[in-house]
């Protein structure tokens, strides 16, 4: 068995079987842009479902939010995106195709990691030390022709909205959701009983202007992000046993709620010159996924940056009042900022089992993930006693769970379909249902089957 997918195997099986497609492929796509299909739109919703159930609806210190991707433009400049949420950018001299400088300088150490430093980390550079060191190595675009030197590529996504009288003007669409958490900041504590410390969470989608291309809905122009900022008094809560505290609530949640493989999970701090212009330190949860270790999940702490910020380029008190102390403060933040997205595609890396051996391909989903909880076969099609007897069995078991039917084809490759989209229970009914009302129940990990009397069966898959 091999439990190491490639990143072309997870793309195949997301397209045959309807998780995720080339975005407009009827005009031949659109760079780094993916739509959900049926059981993609399911997973998505699930993710989306269980991280709001476990961040907000648990905890008696969270509360949710659901703010616009378009916000007043001077967000974007308090925030700093304006200014420094840039990529640098470099344009192959000959075919004007655009690169990440960074990533090209990634490519070029992983294939010549004996010309470098052991402690050469490539977050480290600038644009100045990246440029001098394209020169020095000689680093062209991959299709081998020269590259410029590299530039700052703003990712915000521009558009503009009529206003008064036909005037256009410009608005972004968000690059992250948090904004929309510090604009509402004030509201939140006004209109609900809310006191420090205590976060705020929301869903929703986010854009970026990426330039690098192919590794699938691990970086897209258009995608989700589940973020919480969670306020708090740095004189009473102090920040560096919070951090952790989120980073082991966030574990739980990628390894026991999501059902994640430890091992295939780490964290990595953030270097000094590698964090984000707003943050006093930041952690990685990182994946192996199939093009190597990275972000699924960033935890930060922003410190009291936003609100600063906000209070400064809107001229509002957005102060926080102790209610017991009479203090006035700004919070201070920890941010988790999660990809659903690519918590998406590491689900489906992870439980992605190609099982040579039995000629299968699995998706070892946690039944919590799976669109059905099971599959209803009848043995033949031609007996109508038998269909009759699947379907009050299917039609039974509808009203408590989602399950799905199928009597297509012969009972072996209905179990291998419904196991390559993660179906963890398959329910045959043969002749011997019509005698000892008894089915066959199979396993989709072990593929072990079972006799269990019709009664039992809405306990086993629940
Ligand atoms: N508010 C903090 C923030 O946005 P980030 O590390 O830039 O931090 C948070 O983004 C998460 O959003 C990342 O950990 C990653 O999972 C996801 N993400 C960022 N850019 C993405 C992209 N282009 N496509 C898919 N997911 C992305």
């Amino acid at each position: 068995m091999v439990d190491s997918p490639t990143l072309e195997q997870i793309v195949s099986l997301a397209k045959r079987r309807g998780f995720v497609f080339p975005t407009s492929e009827i005009y031949g796509g659109l760079a780094n842009s993916y739509d959900y299909g049926p059981l993609g739109a399911e997973l998505l919703r699930k993710i989306r479902n269980l991280w709001w159930e476990f961040m907000i609806e648990r905890r008696d210190d969270m509360v949710g939010l659901d703010s616009q991707i378009m916000l007043h433009p001077q967000t974007w400049v308090a925030s700093g995106h304006v200014a420094s949420f840039t990529d640098p950018l470099v344009e192959d001299k000959t075919t004007h195709k655009r690169y990440r400088a960074d990533h090209l300088i990634e490519a070029w150490v992983e294939a010549h990691s004996d010309q470098v430093e052991p402690n050469f980390q490539v977050v480290d550079l600038n644009l100045e030390t990246m440029a001098q060191f394209i020169e020095q190595h000689k680093i062209k675009s991959p299709d081998g022709n020269p590259i410029t030197k590299p530039q700052t590529f703003n990712l915000l996504f521009e558009t503009s909205i009529g206003s008064v009288s036909g005037e256009k003007s410009v608005v972004y669409l968000r690059g992250e959701t948090a904004q929309g958490i510090f604009s509402n900041f004030k509201q939140i504590l006004d209109s609900n009983r809310v006191q420090l410390p205590f976060g705020v969470g929301q869903i929703g989608k986010s854009f970026r202007n990426e330039i690098t291309t192919g590794q699938f809905v691990f970086r897209t122009l258009e995608f989700e992000q589940a973020e919480i900022e969670y306020f708090f008094d740095p004189e009473e809560t102090p920040w560096e046993p919070l951090l952790e505290e989120w980073k082991k609530y966030m574990w739980e949640f990628a390894t026991e709620v999501i059902g994640l493989k430890p091992e295939k999970l780490r964290w990595r701090q953030h270097t000094d010159k590698e964090r984000s212009h707003y943050s006093k330190d930041t952690y990685d949860m990182e994946y192996l996924y199939p093009f190597g270790w990275k972000e699924l999940w960033g935890v930060a702490y922003r410190a009291d940056y936003d609100l600063k910020q906000h209070i400064q380029f809107s001229a509002k008190n957005l102060e926080y009042l102790n209610p017991f102390t009479q203090k006035r403060i700004v919070p201070h933040v920890i941010e988790p900022a999660l990809g659903v997205n690519r918590l998406f595609l590491a689900i489906l890396c992870d439980s992605y089992v190609d099982d040579a051996d039995k000629q299968r391909t699995v998706l070892e989903l946690k039944p919590g993930l799976s669109t059905y909880k099971a599959a209803v076969f009848p043995l033949v099609r031609n007996k109508p006693e038998i269909v009759e007897k699947a379907r009050n069995i299917y039609e039974n078991l509808r009203k408590t769970a989602r399950v799905t039917w199928d009597d297509r084809g012969n009972i072996g490759k209905r179990y291998l379909s419904q196991d390559e989209i993660g179906t963890p229970w398959g329910i045959t009914i043969d002749y011997q249902t019509l005698e000892d009302d008894t089915v066959t129940l199979r396993n989709r990990d072990t593929t072990e089957q079972k006799r269990v009397t019709i009664a039992e069966l809405s306990d086993d898959i629940r």
